[in-house]
């Protein structure tokens, strides 16, 4: 088994991604300080899906994640890479109060670098935003859109940490992917794993789901008057163990040098024609420092209403909902090209927005049951 830390891994995300992380072979160690998760989640993981090592740890200071790297290197032997995930994500909080982002988000991506080039640890897959894109001038997005400035500072912290994976690809040997995440909703189909809300959910989804069990009084759909098929806006809604796997794939990319045949297959099999500059790309990340960036989305956008149909059709409950002005700093449409990810992962989404609302509504109900 590969030992890989995940940063982070008590959260969203990363709980779902260390359970396919121990589903394809690696072992997960975590680092987290349950800034915003419950050692709850850690408790799950090990009780349902296997054993998962963790140590209580703020990514931001550096002895601090010397001394667990030197436990963990203790206990369970080299590590062959880091999966982090350790930020804050609220935009809305990252307006109010910008030098926590950057404190925390560009901090721990700092430190985690810094401490990855001491320990020799020389894979990275990092966990960015389609914030990164702000309104893209054409959809879906592909990875070679020219950045925009950041609408908060949550997208800039996010920008400022793919900068400095980039400058350090240049300066030192790091193989880095970095994900690009479009809207990650849903939760573990066995309804053992989700996100566990503190306060108010920000995202839509987490926020239908308590209106529909009397916990919240109502939805309100952000604006109607969008230039988008129904007025509504529209966003790259994935499921979140789609998420996860992509994960597994690209740490198999980082630790598998020899995929070039793989990816050769695979275009065969599109029947499409070798460009000569991919290539020659694709064979310096086998071997060399390189930062490669996917997104990851299913390749479609969903509209709000859709995904209110979506899950009245779901769970079979009528959703309180009204339509309300729009939210400032909401752009009105993005969804993902996913081209590069299929291609260069072997990911592509296999769930689609049903199955993310029914198993979001799922763990909904597994919350609510233990009030
Ligand atoms: P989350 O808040 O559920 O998980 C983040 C985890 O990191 C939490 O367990 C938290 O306790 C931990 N953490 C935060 N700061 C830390 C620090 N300094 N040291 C140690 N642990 C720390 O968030 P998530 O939804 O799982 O998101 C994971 C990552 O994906 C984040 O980097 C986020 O910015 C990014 N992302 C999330 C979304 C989304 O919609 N959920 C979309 C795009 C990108
Ligand atoms: C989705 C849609 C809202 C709540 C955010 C971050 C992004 C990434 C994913 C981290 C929008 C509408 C929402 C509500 C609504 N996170 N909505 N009523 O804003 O697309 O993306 O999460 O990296 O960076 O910005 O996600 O779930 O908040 O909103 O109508 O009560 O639902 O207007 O169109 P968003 P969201």
């Amino acid at each position: 088994m590969k030992n890989v830390i995940v940063t982070g891994g008590a959260g969203y995300i990363g709980t779902h991604t260390c359970i396919e992380l121990l589903n394809n072979g690696y072992q997960p160690i975590i680092f987290d300080n349950f800034c915003n998760s419950s050692k709850r989640n850690i408790d799950t993981l090990n009780e349902h899906f296997g054993n998962v090592p963790y140590y209580d740890v703020d990514c931001r200071y550096e002895w601090k994640v010397d001394n667990a790297l030197n436990r963990a290197i203790n206990k369970f032997g080299k590590i062959s890479g880091v999966l982090h995930f350790a930020a804050y994500k609220s935009v809305g909080k990252s307006v109010k109060n910008p030098l926590d982002y950057y404190d925390n988000n560009v901090g721990s991506m700092q430190t985690m670098l810094r401490c990855m080039k001491k320990f020799g640890i020389e894979n990275l897959v990092f966990s960015s935003s389609c914030t990164v894109y702000g309104q893209p001038d054409k959809l879906p997005v592909s990875e070679d859109t020219p950045l925009k400035p950041a609408e908060a500072p949550y997208g800039r912290s996010k920008q400022i940490c793919e900068d400095m994976i980039n400058d350090c690809v240049k300066a030192h040997q790091l193989r880095a992917v970095t994900l690009r995440y479009f809207n990650p909703i849903g939760a573990h189909p066995s309804g053992l794993i989700g996100e566990l809300p503190l306060g108010d959910p920000e995202n839509a989804v987490p926020y239908i789901t308590q209106v529909a069990s009397g916990l919240r009084q109502e939805f309100v759909v952000f604006g109607n008057d969008y230039d988008t098929r129904d007025g509504t806006c529209i966003r790259g809604y994935v499921h979140v163990v789609d998420i996860a796997e992509a994960h597994v794939k690209a740490m198999n990319l980082l630790l598998n040098k020899n995929l070039v045949s793989n990816v050769f297959e695979s275009i065969r099999e599109e029947g499409s024609e070798v460009d000569d500059a991919w290539l020659t790309s694709l064979k310096q990340t086998e071997n060399e420092s390189s930062n490669q960036v996917f997104n990851l989305g299913t390749g479609d956008g969903f509209s709000v209403l859709e995904i209110i149909n979506a899950f009245e059709k779901e769970s079979g409950v009528k959703l309180n909902y009204r339509i309300g002005p729009r939210r400032s700093g909401d752009v009105s449409a993005i969804y993902a090209n996913v081209t590069k990810a299929k291609r260069w992962l072997g990911w592509t989404a296999k769930l689609n927005v049903n199955d993310a609302v029914r198993d979001a509504w799922r763990w909904q109900q597994t919350l609510n049951s233990e009030k």
